[in-house]
């Protein structure tokens, strides 16, 4: 197809504003996948995704449109809809020249509404700003058109109004895609450039590689090269989605298709990077790759020990199709042996330990998330902290924590208390906007490590699930932390130690002592759990001792049945973890680490 044919195109929306339900209804019209094949959601196919309704791996369709008489082929390009996977959402829309800005005739612009319009203007997109579900009782498309016009400039007559559900709409939005939205430019005489904008692992074709032709083509058999990494691979398919692969005999410039060089590792075909021609290769390759960094981490522990190696398996699987995942080994006094992990974010997190027990059938046990810290010691020496028991010892100069740009959308009665919450978690306003009478947007800075304690949680019960809610990573900046440990009788419990704000770590070492003292049941000797801040104790409880005297209940009388009770004592130490001289089962530490 020549690139004045071709429109390239992204749907923008906040969650559940009907994104997927649009782009059904989308390759319905255009006849791509037959009535009776139609399904819910055809595009999102990860059952984890249908069923949680969010989107988390893009793809790319080619639909056919015809406009006054000329075919054109329009490609879709589905972007996540998730602050964790922003990364991807940004070279998403950097594939596409345009973008359709989706929102619900009923809510709103929301907080991803505006995360996503950002990102599209930045990649200076083409805008057509559409209100989707007007077949809805409670849409108010007059009232939300104006907010959008306000918000992207234009008149409120401008904005399509569209049911992905009843289809009314849809076929002006696919005209208006082709009249409003540029034509893709390149040079089709350069050397070949791709930029990789998905990258899906599948069990039966290896890698499958999604990409937008800038410059030059790509053809079957050719040798081509990853421009990060400088691999090369020979294309053994080469061709287009719509939505099912169909092979072809090259791209040329403007083209979106996938591409299969038989890797099997998503890592070795990783989203932002250029893939260009091994024997004429580019000079430079295309701007804005980043390496996928993990914003948070998190200890998995087997709950049934025996199961470590099937876990290790199952993240080695996981980690072929997830270039963000990180993991290796750790072990904990608390809970034996497991693995220390790297997620984008608390969603990414999510994801994968869900994925886990329903994939793979494990019972895991999941500790605080912690972001990155760096500690500057006070001989100079600088260490990246993912894991508080890693917190160095001794005099600590600095410490720093990242920093991200939060954006709340609420309606304005909110306002007063969470700003009060954001304050809470040492948040700094950066401004306030009204969006339109009744909705806000509350700008803030904030340290990540505030938000991925159970933050969403409070802003959604305080708003009545009302406020929206997105961040953007800014940098990291010094704060007064300290490491807090939990110690059984002197012995430090690993997996409890956090670092936290000096002003919260008296709360901390109370909730923490106190839900232990209810957990640990009583042992010979009397047990101190103590908090501390280096060698200075901040809160303490106390186990007291009892002499557990299993035979004293049976008066001395029946010989089976006390061999009975011994045996079943036996049996009930085997789950127990010994933290210096005091046993405690492992069922406590797994309640006091996930609060009930
Ligand atoms: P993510 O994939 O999580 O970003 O969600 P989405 O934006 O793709 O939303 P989805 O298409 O899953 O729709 C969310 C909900 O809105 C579903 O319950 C849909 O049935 C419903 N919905 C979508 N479009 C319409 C519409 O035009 N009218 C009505 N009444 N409901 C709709």
């Amino acid at each position: 197809t020549p690139p004045e044919r071709i429109r390239n195109f992204c749907i923008i929306a906040h969650i559940d504003h009907g994104k997927s339900t649009l782009a059904d209804r989308m390759l319905q019209y255009t006849g791509v996948v037959a009535d009776r094949e139609m399904r819910a959601q055809y595009l999102d196919r990860m059952d984890i995704e249908r069923e949680r309704g969010i989107t988390v791996k893009s793809q790319a369709v080619r639909i056919p449109w015809e406009l006054n008489g000329d075919t054109f082929a329009l490609n879709m390009i589905d972007t996540p809809g998730h602050v964790d996977f922003s990364y991807e959402v940004s070279r998403s829309l950097a594939a596409c020249e345009g973008a359709v800005l989706l929102v619900d005739a009923a809510q709103g612009i929301e907080a991803q509404t505006l995360a996503n319009l950002y990102l599209a203007l930045e990649n200076d997109l083409t805008i057509i700003p559409v209100l989707n579900k007007i077949d809805l009782p409670a849409a108010d498309p007059e009232r939300f058109a104006k907010e959008l016009a306000d918000l992207i400039g234009g008149s409120p007559d401008d904005v399509l109004r569209v049911s992905g559900k009843t289809g009314a709409g849809v076929e002006d939005l696919l005209d208006r895609i082709v009249s409003d939205i540029p034509a893709p430019v390149g040079d089709p005489d350069a050397p070949a450039r791709a930029m990789i904008f998905d990258s899906v692992y599948d069990a039966y074709r290896g890698v499958v590689t999604y990409v937008r032709m800038i410059d030059g083509s790509l053809a079957p058999r050719q040798r081509v090269q990853m421009m990060s990494t400088r691999a090369q691979h020979e294309l053994l398919e080469i061709g287009v989605s719509s939505p099912e692969p169909h092979p072809s005999n090259g791209l040329g410039v403007g083209e979106v298709g996938y591409l299969i060089t038989g890797v099997k590792d998503v890592r070795q075909s990783k989203v932002g990077d250029t893939v260009t021609d091994h024997r004429k290769p580019a000079e430079t390759a295309l701007t804005g790759y980043v390496e996928p960094k993990p914003m948070v981490y998190s200890g998995l522990y087997p709950i049934d020990a025996s199961d470590y190696t099937s876990l290790r398996e199952a993240l080695d699987k996981l980690k072929l199709s997830d270039a963000a995942l990180v993991y290796e080994p750790e072990t904990s006094v608390a809970l034996g042996f497991g693995f220390r992990c790297g997620f984008l974010g608390l969603l990414h997190l999510e994801i994968i330990t869900e994925r886990l027990s329903r994939e793979f059938d494990l019972d895991l046990i999941t500790t605080a998330p912690s972001v990155v810290y760096t500690v500057r010691s006070e001989n100079g020496e600088e260490i990246v902290v993912t894991n508080p028991s890693e917190y160095p010892e001794g005099k600590i100069e600095q410490v720093t924590e990242p920093i991200v740009k939060a954006s709340v959308l609420l309606p304005k009665d909110y306002v007063g208390t969470v700003m009060e919450l954001c304050q809470s978690r040492r948040g700094s306003l950066l401004g306030m906007d009204y969006l339109s009478e009744n909705r806000v947007e509350l700008k803030y800075t904030m340290p990540l490590g505030e938000i991925v304690f159970d933050f969403f949680d409070q802003l959604k019960s305080r708003t009545q699930g009302y406020a929206s809610f997105d961040y953007e990573p800014a940098g990291s900046e010094a704060a007064d932390l300290v490491k807090v440990d939990i110690l059984l009788q002197g012995d430090r419990v690993d997996a409890f130690s956090a670092i936290v704000h000096r002003d919260n770590a008296y709360a901390y070492g109370t909730t923490m002592t106190e839900r232990l003292r209810k957990l640990i049941p009583r042992q010979q000797f009397e047990v101190p759990i103590q908090a501390a801040i280096g060698a200075r104790i901040i809160a303490r409880e106390n186990i007291r001792a009892i002499r557990k005297d299993v035979l004293a209940k049976c008066y001395g009388g029946d010989i089976s049945r006390k061999r009975k009770l011994l045996e079943k004592q036996k049996e009930g130490k085997k789950r127990m973890k010994m933290v210096g001289r005091v046993e405690v089962p492992q069922n406590a530490f797994i309640a006091a680490l996930s609060g009930d």
